[in-house]
């Protein structure tokens, strides 16, 4: 719908806004485009593809996600930390997204942070947690490219992320499209939040 190189650029209307986070290749815009079945988002093997605020406006009617039509936006972050450590990192997000989650006094901010399943320990996406946990953005965690893993490194990659990160995560894939009725799930259940 439109896109945002600075705060005054995003959207302030009453639907909710679900921000979509994390480092740069994790497959923020490939998610988009999985869960809409639609190729809107830009997509790219080279890292950094993102460089602005991208807002999709969504309107589901029924599915996964529940009875009744609802609309929010789903907003796709510019990635962080490729080929970078923590506080960097994180340095690096907040200069792009503060803007965005800034002072918002209309509705609790929420987020799902994405992160590459086949590497659950990486400082970059602990830092950017603990940047959102202390903007008091609600957040959910999603671990992609689960159609990469093996049975075995699954369980123990999705273990060591939950336990690197203290939360639950849900696994999924724009590859193969699992995950994608849970991920729904979780969308409207943060957009439900807001409303
Ligand atoms: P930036 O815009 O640079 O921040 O990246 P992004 O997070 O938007 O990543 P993008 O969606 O552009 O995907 C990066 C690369 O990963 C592309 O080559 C995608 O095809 C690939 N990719 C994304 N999701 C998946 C997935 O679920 N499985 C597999 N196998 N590849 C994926
Ligand atoms: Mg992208």
């Amino acid at each position: 719908m439109t896109s945002a190189a600075r705060a005054d650029g995003v959207p302030r209307d009453e639907l909710p806004r679900i921000a979509l986070a994390g480092r740069s290749n994790v497959g923020k815009s490939s998610l988009i485009n999985a869960l809409c079945r639609a190729k809107i988002a830009r997509t790219s093997a080279a890292p950094g593809k993102t460089r602005l605020v991208n807002f999709y406006r969504v309107t589901v009617e029924g599915g996964p996600g529940g009875p009744g039509r609802w609309s929010a936006y789903l907003v796709d972050l510019p990635g962080y930390g490729y080929a970078r450590g923590g506080p960097e990192a994180a340095a690096e997000l907040a200069s792009v997204a503060e803007a965005y989650f800034a002072d918002d006094e209309q509705q609790p901010p929420t987020a799902l942070l994405l992160v590459d399943s086949r590497h659950p320990e990486l400082r970059a996406d602990a830092a950017a947690a603990a940047w959102l946990k202390r903007l008091g953005v609600e957040t959910r965690l999603v671990a992609t490219k689960i159609d990469k893993l093996s049975r075995t490194e699954r369980a123990r990659n999705l273990g060591t992320l939950e336990q690197s990160l203290g939360m639950s995560a849900l696994p999924v894939s724009a590859a193969s499209g699992e995950g994608m009725d849970e991920l729904w799930r979780t969308i409207a259940r943060l957009a439900r939040t807001v409303e």
